[in-house]
């Protein structure tokens, strides 16, 4: 089989083999096939799609590019949550340490920053010393051992999808539904967990800019997982503004210790609580939601869930200090209000453009292995359907570089539209799909 033909056959809308599908995914882990030739087949995938089994070969080849692995020596159930991707979303560094430490193994797989939305791995390692590159044998004895572990891609676990995620990044392949379920749900299967719980996100910082869409998307995901016998539901959920506050590294770990600690946001307290109350019913823990989400409620106020946290810092060699002194996170060295033009309500945000503004800030990549500045961020005043003030600040830049706030800044500005007619705000959660 020659790759040229497999592109080829996709350019021209055709379905690709199993076999193709295998030769082709097996060829680039092992570096047989450049990444100039798998960026024109994911842009060819991205311009005509896959079907349903398709998407279902891609996602079983891309988990079998590594090693499977499976926890059921444990004696314990394994379950995971996923999102899609959005801006502000931290919502992993909270639900895994607070669902672990009411005896659901949480072994999590999670990716870096993609496009304009930020990666759970690049936020954690702003902690000094936290290492996200555990081995499998590491891997395996942090879930035995502490209950929870949060990895990336490795070369030993979903490589393959390790190399097409940073580059489907950086050749505009991201926002495509087969290349999404196949990204998501190959580092879920491979995990060996029992069942998945995804956050589908829809919206103006969502990869599916509409709810129709993202439900597409869901039920894509839904389908390959019952297909390859797990659990799986999906959470449809608002990225029409930022979730949370803090957008950026260190600050995002900030405001998911301050959740975990039973402050933070008002939004990112009920998105966690809802996602990791639906990990503990799968897990069959407890009969109903109403019980899930006493056990997550009471993870957190006993404080089991930071010290959960606590564990999973250490068992990962960070500095764990960083819970209980927030200095000991990079921070910038400057601030930067950005202040709204005119009074009136706040009635829609471009997330994707304040998501790449924290992107030009340092926040994320250009290049596939390029470096990112962990201490810069945003903090976001305003929320959808608030009444502003003029002159009051929408955003508080925490920035390094001259040149990069006057390019965010730029964008953030156009951003933000204040009208006068009030509107109300839309809602977290809009449909949870079994
Ligand atoms: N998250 C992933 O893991 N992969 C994608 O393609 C998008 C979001």
């Amino acid at each position: 089989m020659r790759p040229a033909d497999i592109i080829a056959k996709k350019r021209n809308g055709e379905s690709l083999t199993r076999e193709e599908i295998s030769f082709i995914v097996r060829s680039y882990t092992r570096g047989g096939v450049e990444d100039y030739q798998m960026a024109a087949l994911m842009m060819a995938i991205y311009f005509r799609g896959m079907d349903a089994e398709e998407t279902l070969a891609l996602t079983d080849e891309m988990m079998h590019s590594g090693a499977v692995l499976d926890f059921s020596e444990f004696g314990r159930v394994a379950i995971d949550k996923h999102s899609t991707g959005g801006v502000g979303d931290k919502t992993s560094l909270v639900i895994a340490p607070a669902v672990a430490a009411t005896g659901v193994l949480v072994p999590m797989i999670s990716g870096r920053a993609l496009a304009h939305s930020g990666g759970t791995l690049d936020k954690l390692e702003s902690i000094p010393g936290f290492r996200t590159n555990l081995s499998l044998d590491e891997f395996r004895s942090n879930i035995k051992n502490v209950g929870a572990a949060l990895i990336g891609q490795t070369r030993e676990v979903a490589p393959a999808d390790r190399k097409l995620y940073a580059l489907r990044d950086v050749t505009a392949t991201v926002e495509c539904r087969p290349l999404i379920t196949a990204s998501v749900m190959s580092k879920k299967m491979a995990e060996g967990v029992n069942g998945v719980v995804l956050d589908v996100k829809f919206g103006s910082g969502a990869f599916m800019k509409t709810q129709a869409d993202a439900v597409a998307l869901a039920e894509l995901m839904i389908d390959v997982a019952r297909k390859m016998k797990r659990a799986c539901i999906a959470l449809i959920t608002d990225m029409n503004q930022p979730l949370g506050r803090a957008i950026g590294n260190s600050v995002e770990v900030i405001e998911a210790l301050e959740t975990l600690k039973g402050r933070g946001p008002a939004d990112l307290k009920l998105l966690c609580r809802e996602l990791a109350a639906e990990m503990i019913l799968m897990s069959g823990l407890v009969k109903d939601i109403g019980q899930a989400r006493d056990m997550y409620d009471r993870s957190i106020s006993s404080g089991a869930a930071l010290d959960k946290m606590r564990e999973i810092i250490r068992a990962q060699e960070g500095n764990e200090q960083v819970i209980d002194d927030y200095r000991l996170l990079p921070s910038a060295a400057r601030r930067h209000e950005i202040t709204a033009p005119e009074g009136g309500c706040l009635r829609k945000i471009e997330t994707e453009s304040v998501g790449r503004a924290c992107m030009i800030l340092g926040a994320g990549r250009t290049r596939v292995d390029g470096p990112i500045d962990l201490s810069v961020g945003l903090e976001m005043n305003a929320r959808i359907g608030d009444r502003i003030e003029k002159g009051a600040s929408l955003v508080t830049v925490l920035y390094n570089d001259d040149d990069r706030l006057q390019a965010a800044r730029r964008l953030i500005e156009r951003a933000f539209t204040i009208g006068p007619e009030p509107v109300e705000p839309p809602p977290l959660i809009s449909r949870v799909l079994r």
